[in-house]
């Protein structure tokens, strides 16, 4: 019994454990099964990003994220086969190859690349198939006759193509033409669109990581007011939350921090953070983390004094009460933008428009100017539909704000909320946005 215990201790000590927290792993391998199941007339073929190819020269390496969404795999180099089961073969002279099959291919054992980079999982690794959860694993240079012989009943290869120019998320390379010498004479389809409407909806698991980046995310903004003073700088406030979301696991902000002031609270996506706050100013601070590759995306505005002049508190509150207005009427059903009558966006600047009037005498929706939210996950602009009604399990945004450059003002609210069977919860609740709330806060050091 003993030795039993010390030989399972040994085990688990000696096997390599992945760096980051992941999701199950039957959790992607059903993801996968989803996948092929609905593409039964062709073979599935995704490449993970190389060394170089993962996001910028200043990151360490992260992995494709409709690569990383079905296999949780965050190293360098990797290829996914799916081949779908086909059904009604089996008088088929030839009755092998008639199963569900997946296939991971990873670069060989490479010494000098690990002197370089730590150790990496090598294909000839001892449990190698029970540390990535796929059914089988090989040795890159295999995928070409592999495919060649999965593809022989099944002649389509589905791939990712690039974003459509029109798409707002950042352009990626074109890596049709590597897939096609793979696929040789076979016919590619793009299969982007069906993996992003299964992104759409979060499992369980998907969920608590992005509560911990949430969470993280919300820490930072407490910590942050805290230093907010006049003849701080912007980037003081960054380093502050840098160093709380990073203190907290988060091993990169989900995206560029936003912190502005005075006249950068107007600006949508300022970044440059390197002005000095003044007296009498607002700061505008838009900063998420990111744990475990899902993202948070929060906004809070506060008062550079410690508190909201009468002008000040009027433009915040009145951002604040149409965030309340939208977020009880968030539910499925609803839709982020794309036109209707369950348009969120829509409904904003209506009440902006209308409560706007009443309280700073003029129709304030001109001055909301983007949408009200998006989808947050993998990506903090998570890829999606925004005309698809929202259904339970989705995670987005509800982000109203109005920016009023003549008078160096701007507000934004934002929060990150799931949607449940009857409406939804707010997961940034952790971080007060009541301005009474905010000022005492800011006290407290
Ligand atoms: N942080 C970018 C956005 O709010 O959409
Ligand atoms: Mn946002
Ligand atoms: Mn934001």
């Amino acid at each position: 019994m003993l030795r039993a215990a010390i030989c399972l201790l040994i085990v688990l000590l000696a096997a390599p454990l992945p760096a980051i927290e992941r999701e199950r792993l039957d959790v992607y391998r059903q993801r996968r099964e989803a996948l092929a199941a609905a593409h039964p007339d062709g073979v599935i073929v995704l490449l993970g990003y190389g060394e170089k190819e993962s996001q910028s020269a200043r990151s360490s390496f992260r992995q494709e994220n409709n690569f990383y969404y079905l296999t949780g795999w965050n190293e360098p180099g990797a290829v996914l086969l799916l081949v779908p089961a086909r059904a009604g073969h089996s008088d088929d002279a030839e009755q092998v190859g008639n199963d569900y099959r997946e296939v991971l291919f990873l670069p060989r054992d490479n010494p000098s690349d690990e002197r370089w980079n730590g150790p990496r999982a090598a294909p000839e690794d001892d449990g190698i198939a029970a540390l990535s959860g796929v059914g089988e694993v090989r040795g890159a240079p295999e995928l070409d006759s592999v495919v060649a012989a999965a593809a022989r009943h099944r002649p389509r290869v589905y791939t990712l193509f690039p974003y459509q120019e029109s798409h707002s998320l950042q352009p990626e390379v074109d890596r049709r033409e590597r897939v096609q010498a793979v696929a040789g004479g076979l016919p590619l389809s793009n299969i982007r669109s069906q993996i992003e409407r299964m992104r759409g909806i979060k499992s369980a698991s998907e969920v608590r990581l992005i509560q911990k980046a949430v969470d993280a995310s919300a820490a930072a903004h407490r910590e942050a007011w805290t230093r907010v003073r006049p003849g701080a700088f912007e980037y003081e406030l960054m380093a502050v939350m840098l160093q709380a979301i990073t203190a907290r696991g988060c091993l990169r902000p989900a995206y560029p921090l936003i912190i502005g002031s005075g006249p950068n609270s107007t600006a949508l996506h300022y970044s440059t953070n390197t002005r000095r706050l003044a007296k009498g100013e607002l700061v505008l601070i838009d900063v998420g983390g990111e744990y475990a590759h899902y993202a948070a995306d929060i906004t809070r505005t506060v008062p550079v004094d410690g508190r909201f002049t009468a002008r000040q508190r009027e433009i915040y509150n009145l951002v604040l009460d149409v965030q309340k207005k939208l977020i009880a009427r968030l539910k499925p059903g609803m839709t982020l933008h794309g036109g209707g009558p369950n348009d969120l966006t829509e409904m904003a600047k209506k009440y902006f428009d209308e409560l706007g009037r009443e309280r700073a005498g003029q129709p304030m929706g001109e001055y909301f100017v983007h949408g009200v939210g998006h989808h947050v996950g993998l990506e903090v602009h998570d890829p999606a539909d925004l005309s698809r009604p929202l259904e339970p399990g989705m995670v987005v945004t509800i982000e109203p704000g109005l920016y009023l450059p003549e008078e160096n003002l701007g507000v934004r609210i934002e929060d990150m909320l799931l949607i449940t069977p009857d409406g939804s919860r707010l997961l940034s609740r952790a971080l007060p946005k009541d301005a009474a709330k905010i000022e005492h806060l800011m006290k407290i050091r």
